[in-house]
């Protein structure tokens, strides 16, 4: 039997008032992959996002995550359900009155009862994980755009989660940095078995790391392409997708 599926999305459609943002949206993500979200400006991948994780009620359509369906959980079970999962959200700021060790701590402190040299202990490590290990008595305004993004990761990766969340990690990044950040990620998930569900929509970064994606369109209200982002560049007949694998005007 095929191992049950870390996500698994049937049919969802999100509206906001008489508008709908997306319908029909249906994947699975398997163990240990990262799986991309991608599609223009407004196409909904953070509702997606946030769908997933409950925050965004579901016009129709069910989502499970790592085994249980989020929509029809308690309010323990949903708590226990968000605890083994980390989000970097794409406006994710670090709280700038707070050193990066104590960003990391929240979470931590949150979800568990340890005591605080514990916790400082694991959110030191954290951030030793994506290289930041000298940087941990900082504040966020003392840190570079890409070092705030790999504190951000290590804030969502601080309670182990084996399912993370990034919400555009490298938006905003050059691309020297841009590609660190994609290695930390591959090697994250090759290194733990975490499972990375990633919004973006640099092609560059969905080339290096992706191993599936799915597209979202804002005209279509919906997914437009599903597969192997290489196969996709190279198959798609779809005129939007190849327009954006290709960097072709569509
Ligand atoms: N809480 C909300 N209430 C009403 N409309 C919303 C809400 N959240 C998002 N939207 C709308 O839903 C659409 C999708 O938004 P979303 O943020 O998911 O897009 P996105 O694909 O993440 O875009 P970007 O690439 O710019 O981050 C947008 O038109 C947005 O204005
Ligand atoms: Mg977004």
């Amino acid at each position: 039997m095929a191992e049950e599926p870390v996500i698994r999305a049937e049919g969802l459609s999100v509206r906001f008032g008489a508008r709908t943002v997306f319908k029909d949206v249906t994947f699975d993500v398997r163990r240990g992959e990262i799986f991309v979200i991608l599609g223009g400006s407004g196409c909904g991948k953070s509702t997606l996002l946030k769908t997933l994780i409950g925050l965004v009620p579901l016009a129709a359509g069910r989502a499970w995550l790592l085994g249980e369906e989020i929509a029809a959980a308690g309010d323990e079970a949903r708590r226990a359900l968000l605890r083994r999962i980390g989000v970097m959200w794409q406006s994710g700021a670090l709280f700038g009155s707070m050193t990066l060790t104590e960003n990391v701590e929240l979470p931590i402190e949150e979800h568990t009862g340890l005591p605080r040299p514990a916790r400082s202990m694991l959110a030191r490590a954290k951030l030793g994980l994506v290289g930041l290990g000298d940087a941990a008595g900082r504040l966020p305004a003392e840190i570079s755009g890409g070092m705030a993004k790999r504190a951000g990761i290590a804030r969502a990766m601080a309670l182990d989660p084996p399912l993370l969340f990034l919400d555009e990690p490298s938006a905003g990044l050059d691309p020297i940095t841009s590609a660190g950040l994609d290695k930390l990620i591959v090697e994250i998930a090759r290194e733990t078995g975490t499972t990375f569900v990633v919004v973006t929509h640099e092609l560059q970064s969905i080339l290096a790391i992706g191993d599936r994606c799915i597209m979202l369109d804002k005209e279509a209200q919906g997914m437009i392409a599903e597969g192997d982002p290489k196969r996709l560049r190279e198959d798609s007949t779809h005129p939007t997708v190849r327009a954006f694998f290709r960097r072709e005007a569509a």
